[in-house]
């Protein structure tokens, strides 16, 4: 066989493979049985508790979560795996709901990407479900890499007043009032079902945090100085002109010599050799998830970033790959010159 063909195939059968393993993921999540799964069950157990479902597709199910490990058999039952367990345990931290969005939203975005292309339909706007739910929520799977570096920070510099704006479900506002008493905050978030949830979340903090639901384009003066605003996960909503407006506006609520700290992923970034997984795929194809959308040109790269900094009379840049170099945080000071 010619070796392209040879390539091509392989490459055909891992995709249909992954392809399995998320629409495996996905049904498991919206059936909850990676959670009836947690004991031992047949297929029998299982349509005993749900009588009303189809036999032939729930032991197709069954099948292919084994054989993409994530099930183990012993005779004619079923039982969660290693891989399957963390499943269930990672599902709220952001894994269901990317999921979600995987086969829901990636799947038919793309399937129009010709007519994207070609310009013979408009670009769409995020739905209900993308920005009440899910944009939000698969964010906090990268709170393992992001945390333990946001917390040596705020040791290290001593913040005492935290912005933090497009705080999601607040879940950096919580873990830092968790960790350091003194620490008062600030969270702002423009959608008003997850600034909702971001103060159900936050809400025992009391006088110590205030969510605020408003648009980070129009801050007020009244929300007191900062010694840091984060910007996390959340640059690629602003255009270069919004980024420029929002960074000198921030200017005038830093204490002098506050910082700020912008959270992505980028779309290019450093040397492929300091990789774990040697591919750009995942931010890569975010990027262009994103860019599908009226109003978004995808993720920046780390050069746009650096740039977007410098220009807007911030210094000590520093720039810094989390674990599997996907997203970088990029910190930087000003230094309290008076502004235009
Ligand atoms: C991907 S989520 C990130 C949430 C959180 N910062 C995190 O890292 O987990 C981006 C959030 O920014 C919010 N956002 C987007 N544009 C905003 C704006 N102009 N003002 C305030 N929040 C905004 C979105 O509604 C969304 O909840």
């Amino acid at each position: 066989m010619e070796p392209g063909m040879l390539a091509l195939l392989g490459r055909t059968i891992s995709l249909m493979e992954n392809l399995g393993f998320l629409w495996v993921v996905q049904t498991g999540f919206k059936l909850e049985l990676w959670g009836e799964l947690e004991e031992r069950k047949s297929l029998e157990d299982l349509l005993a508790l749900h009588p009303t479902w189809d036999r032939v597709l729930l032991d197709h199910w069954l099948e292919q979560a084994f054989c993409q490990d994530l099930l183990s058999k012993d005779s004619l039952s079923y039982k969660l795996s290693k891989l399957g367990k963390a499943i269930q345990t990672y599902r709220s931290q952001g894994l269901e709901a990317m999921y979600q969005e995987f086969v829901v939203h990636w799947s038919p975005g793309f399937a129009r990407l010709p007519e994207l292309i070609t310009g013979q339909t408009e670009k769409t706007i995020f739905g209900s479900e993308m920005e009440e739910e899910l944009i939000s929520k698969a964010s906090l799977a990268s709170e393992p890499f992001v945390w333990p570096f946001l917390r040596n920070n705020c040791q290290k510099n001593k913040w005492q007043h935290i912005l933090d704006i497009g705080c999601g479900e607040g879940i950096y506002l919580n873990k830092l009032m968790e960790s350091f008493p003194s620490l008062q905050g600030v969270g702002i978030e423009i959608n008003p079902t997850v600034a909702e949830r971001a103060q159900n979340n936050t809400h025992s903090w009391g006088e110590r945090l205030k969510i605020i639901c408003g648009d980070a384009l129009d801050l007020s003066q009244d929300l007191g100085t900062f010694d840091v605003c984060l910007l996390n996960n959340n640059i690629y909503y602003f255009s270069r002109e919004q980024r420029e407006s929002l960074l000198n506006n921030l200017k005038k609520i830093l204490k002098p010599t506050g910082q700020i700290g912008i959270l992505t992923a980028l779309r290019e970034s450093g040397n492929q050799s300091q990789r774990i997984f040697r591919t750009h795929i995942p931010q890569n194809l975010m990027s262009f998830f994103i860019a599908c959308h009226q109003g978004f040109l995808g993720l920046p790269a780390e050069g746009e970033i650096r740039e977007l900094l410098q220009q807007t009379g911030y210094t000590d840049i520093e720039v810094i790959p989390l674990p599997f170099r996907i997203s970088h945080y990029f910190f930087a000071r000003y230094a309290g010159l008076k502004t235009s």
